[in-house]
């Protein structure tokens, strides 16, 4: 779960690997170091802490035009400057920046120690760089080949040599890389957004491939030596420049940031079809015939994506009467999944590098599953893997609480469901209805946000509690989730969501004065059962925060507090509650002054088991 970046050619190297950096820090951000090639030593400069930390000790201009990097979330060894990497050899020939996880690091650590290798870090990491050092002599290729042929786990790698100074070789296993061409001058990373800026070129490396790469050429070869040929792809980084635009927050910037984002998944309108009543996902390379096909849909995917994934589902069966399961892809590898014929697997990601997703996909491929994938990273791991999909278009996001990739992913969930229900029972009235109230989204966002001082004041009475209680019912009950989500994470407020029904079941028994509870109470066919819950919470001292799209005197009587939101078509309705909701983890962990981008512990994209 780190972010590599390794850079070659005509600039100063530090200040480009710094900014690749900057860009990757949402991979991890315990530590971070640079190496470079500097008077033919090779200069190691690392840190533990934010990014800050690292900056604050470059202070020496240094002349050199290549160099690795890495940022840290720490895996093996705890956070320290000794664990952050790169890590050298013990004659300094060779450093090495790593993500992912060698397992058969202690036998090999025993074994070069055996040979009186001295090592000063905890982290698996350090043994690759003895292990290739112990082959040097064999030349870095062959050194680095000798030695991944010894590994077992996963890697995304990247060597720089002392003594082959216009040389870094990179090696892809289970973790990503991607390789930026330039103007006489090369990248290569776990990620093409450590390249934004510089260049729109990148070739993607595939596992089990091995990257030698100098200023003017690249060459991808496989285990076997062999010479691969890769495309070329232009990617479109426009949007991906780390920026937070006069925001003091990216989360704050990603929240405000939806009317547009919401409307880019719905392809600025072109993914509509008014007159038809229906949406046209291209990516998803299905005819009609094949949605006729399907007998259920099983959606895999992790965390906020996986509250997408279960508001989805009520919005698919309602409009396709297609079952719809949604699966934590951790739980699902490992237990022998089923993979029928007629079911549809959706890998829903917005990094699209999520191990356990990951995991899950493969398992489905491997047992003849199709599998599609609803992505924001464009080019990225799971893109590459699924059957077809459809991008989500959010744009990069950088604050590691997920905001507009969720209401993103709901908006082409939904999207699918109305495609795949009109080739079934939905009517061309229905479907225009929808059609409509999905264009109408990005104005209501817009209008919630132009409220968000109410939520602040909320906030301000949420912050001095140790635990908040979220409830709903039926499509409420994932939004509850989400924001329950949403507000442990950046404020470190205990949250736990129920569904409202079961809150007579157990949950009951926490209400007092000092737990508030947040209930989505939206019109319809709930409303009735909602307002007796709140009711219940009330009689037992509960205070109670309401998050509606309608407003009556019986609701503002059971609210402690009330924010309305406009109303919609009750599929679509999570796309607006859950609004206010990111808002208030957003304001609470502003009052409380948390580290809100990067809440401790936490990465934006968990590439490990
Ligand atoms: C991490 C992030 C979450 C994200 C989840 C799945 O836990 O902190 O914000 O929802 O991973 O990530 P993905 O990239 O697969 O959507």
């Amino acid at each position: 779960m780190c972010g590599i970046v390794g850079y070659l050619g005509n600039r100063e190297a530090v200040p480009v690997l710094m900014q690749g950096l900057k860009q990757l820090e949402y991979r991890g951000y315990d530590s971070s170091g640079v190496g470079v090639l500097h008077r033919k030593k090779i200069k190691v400069i690392k840190e533990q802490g934010k990014l800050e930390m690292l900056e604050r000790k470059l202070t020496d201009k240094l002349n050199t035009n290549i160099g690795i990097a890495h940022t840290r979330w720490a895996t093996h060894g705890g956070v320290t400057t000794e664990n952050a990497h790169p890590h050298s050899g013990p004659e300094g020939k060779v450093a090495v920046v790593h993500n992912g996880i060698i397992d058969n690091f202690s036998n090999l650590k025993e074994e070069l120690q055996a040979k009186g290798n001295v090592f000063l870090s905890e982290t698996d990491s350090e043994v690759v760089a003895h292990l290739v050092e112990e082959y040097i002599d064999l030349g870095p290729e062959q050194a680095v080949s000798k030695a991944l042929s010894r590994l077992d786990g996963t890697y995304g790698m990247l060597f720089l040599f002392r003594d082959h100074p216009e040389m870094i070789i990179g090696a892809r296993n289970g973790s990503p890389l991607v390789i930026g061409i330039g103007q006489e001058e090369m990248f290569l990373a776990s990620d093409a957004l450590a390249f934004a800026g510089f260049t729109q070129h990148a070739v993607f490396v595939d596992d089990g491939e091995m990257v030698i790469l100098s200023n003017k050429d690249y060459r991808v070869v496989n285990r076997q030596n062999i010479q691969i040929n890769k495309n070329v792809e232009e990617l479109d980084m426009s949007s991906n420049i780390k920026d937070m635009q006069g925001f003091p927050h990216f989360l704050l910037k990603e929240i405000f940031e939806q009317p547009k984002s919401v409307f880019r998944a719905m392809g600025r309108g072109g993914r509509l079809l008014p007159d038809f009543g229906t949406a046209l996902l291209g990516g998803l390379n299905m005819e009609k015939r094949d949605f006729y096909d399907i007998r259920k849909i099983h959606i895999l995917a992790m965390g906020t994506a996986m509250y997408a994934g279960e508001i989805g589902k009520y919005i698919i069966e309602d409009l396709t009467r297609i079952p719809v399961e949604v699966s934590d892809a951790s739980e699902l590898c490992g237990i022998n999944p089923i993979v029928e014929k007629d079911t549809l697997f959706v890998a829903v990601s917005q990094s699209g590098e999520t191990r356990d997703t990951i995991a899950a996909v493969q398992e489905i491929k491997q047992k003849g599953g199709r599998v599609l994938g609803l992505l924001n990273a464009v080019g990225s791991t799971m893109a590459r893997m699924t059957d077809g999909g459809a991008y989500i278009h959010a744009g990069a996001e950088f604050s590691v609480a997920s905001t507009k990739a969720f209401t993103s992913q709901v908006t082409v969930l939904a999207l699918m469901a109305l495609m795949i229900g009109r080739t079934r029972d939905i009517s061309l009235t229905r479907g225009k209805e929808l059609v409509q109230e999905l264009m109408d989204l990005p104005d209501k966002i817009t209008s919630i946000l132009e409220k968000a001082d109410e939520i602040k004041k909320m906030a301000e009475r949420i912050k001095d509690h140790h635990s908040v209680m979220y409830m709903g019912r039926g499509i409420n009950y994932p939004v509850a989730m989400e924001a329950a989500l949403k507000l442990k994470e950046v404020s470190y407020i205990h949250a736990e969501a129920y569904s409202a029904g079961s809150l007579k079941h157990g949950p009951l028994a926490l209400i007092c004065e000092e737990i508030p509870s947040v209930f989505i109470c939206t019109s319809g066919d709930y409303q009735e059962k909602t307002i007796s819950n709140i009711q219940e919470v009330r009689a037992r001292n509960g205070r109670v925060l309401v998050i509606s799209n309608y407003e009556d005197d019986t609701l503002r009587k059971v609210a402690d507090e009330l924010f309305v939101v406009p109303s919609s078509d009750s599929l679509l309705s999570p796309l607006l509650t859950i609004v206010p909701c990111q808002l208030l983890g957003y304001y609470t962990a502003l009052a409380l002054g948390r580290d809100i981008d990067q809440p401790r512990n936490l990465a934006k994209s968990v590439t490990t088991d």
